[in-house]
C-alpha cells in the first residue's frame, strides 16, 4: 500500500535534512504508527507523505506508483487529519463539511450521521468559532474521513481531547481498520500506539530507531517475569518468579495453593520503557 525506501527531505534554509534516510512499508488494512518526541519529524513526515511539502529525495510507492508522478485523484483516495484543526470558522459545522464535500467526486457520507458519531449532532447548526479545541478536533476528523478514503493520515489524532472523546475516535479509526482501511498515524502517546497500532515505528531526530508489533517489543524488551503479591500472615508480601518452568517452582505453587492473592503480573515493558531504553530519549 504505502512503500517508504531512503527518504530524505531538508526544509528550504534549514542546515541539514529533517528526515534521514526513512525506510518503512505499510500493508493494506494495517494501523501504523509513527511515534516520538516533540520535533522528532512526525508532521514533516506526514507532509511529505500526502504531497503538501514538495522535493524529497528517495522514494514513495504509494498505490503501486511514485508519490510525485499521482495526480489530484490521489486526494480522492486519502484522507488527512492534521493535530491543528483547519476549518472555516465563521461557517457553522454542517456547513464545513458541505463545503468541503464539494471538493470531491464522490458523494460524501450522510453527513449528520458522522456528527452524531463524534458527539457533534446537536452543535450542528452553530459556528465553529465558539467551538472548543475538542470540539474542532472532532470536526477536524469526520471531514477527513467523510469522503470514505481507503488511506488514512492522522497527525496526533486524539490530541487536546478528553478521554471520552478520545475512545469516540479510536473506535472509529479501529472500525476503519475492520473494514480493510490503511491508517498512518503520528502519536507521542504511547498508550495510544499500544491500543491502535499493528506496528509502530520510533522516529527520533528524523531517522527510525526500531520498528516492529508493540507485542513483539513489550516481550523483547520486557522481563520474562511474573511478581505476585499476596497476604501472608495477615502481612503482604510480594515475590517475583522467572517464566521458565514457572510451573514447577515450589515457592511459587505454595504462594499460589496456599496463600490470599491480590495480584499476579507478568512484567512486559511498556512502549514507553522501550522506547527510553532503545533511544535513550524521553517521549515528551
Ligand atoms: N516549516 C519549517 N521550516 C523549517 N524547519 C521546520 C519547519 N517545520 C518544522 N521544522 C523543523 O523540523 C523538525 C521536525 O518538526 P516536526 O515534523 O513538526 O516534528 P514533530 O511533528 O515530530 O513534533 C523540527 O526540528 C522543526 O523545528
Ligand atoms: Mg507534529
Amino acid at each position: 500500500m504505502l512503500n517508504v525506501k531512503n527518504l530524505e527531505f531538508k526544509y528550504r534554509g534549514a542546515k541539514g535534512n529533517t528526515l534521514k534516510g526513512i525506510d518503512f512499508n505499510i500493508h493494506r488494512g494495517e494501523i501504523f504508527g509513527f511515534l516520538g518526541p516533540s520535533g522528532s519529524g512526525k508532521t514533516t513526515i506526514q507532509k511529505v507523505l500526502i504531497g503538501l511539502l514538495k522535493g524529497y529525495n528517495g522514494s514513495i510507492n504509494v498505490f503501486g506508483k511514485e508519490r510525485k508522478n499521482i495526480g489530484r485523484d490521489f486526494y480522492e483516495k486519502i484522507g488527512v487529519a492534521f493535530d491543528f484543526p483547519n476549518l472555516y470558522l465563521k461557517l457553522t459545522a454542517k456547513e464545513n463539511l458541505q463545503l468541503i464535500a464539494y471538493y470531491y467526486k464522490k458523494p460524501p457520507q450522510e453527513l449528520d450521521c458522522l456528527l452524531d458519531r463524534v458527539g457533534l449532532l446537536p452543535d450542528k447548526n452553530k459556528v465553529v468559532e465558539g467551538f472548543s479545541k475538542g470540539m474542532k478536533m472532532r470536526l477536524n476528523f469526520i471531514r477527513s474521513i467523510m469522503h470514505n478514503p481507503t488511506l488514512m493520515f492522522f497527525d496526533e489524532p486524539t490530541s487536546g481531547l478528553d478521554p471520552v472523546n478520545a475512545k469516540i475516535i479510536k473506535d472509529i479509526i479501529l472500525q476503519m481498520k475492520s473494514e480493510g482501511k490503511t491508517i498512518f498515524l503520528t502519536t507521542h502517546n504511547m498508550t495510544i500506539a499500544e491500543q491502535l497500532c499493528d506496528r509502530v515505528a520510533f522516529l527520533v531526530e528524523g531517522q527510525i530507531a526500531l520498528c516492529d508489533s508493540p507485542y513483539a517489543l513489550k516481550l523483547k524488551y520486557g522481563r520474562k517475569t511474573v511478581k505476585v503479591d499476596y497476604l501472608e500472615h495477615g502481612k503482604k508480601g510480594t515475590s517475583e518468579f522467572g517464566l521458565d518452568l514457572l510451573g514447577g517452582n515450589q515457592r511459587f505453587q505454595e504462594i499460589i495453593l496456599d496463600r490470599e492473592i491480590i495480584s499476579i503480573h507478568s512484567q512486559d515493558a511498556s512502549l514507553e520503557d522501550i522506547f527510553i531504553k532503545v533511544t535513550g530519549r524521553e517521549l515528551l
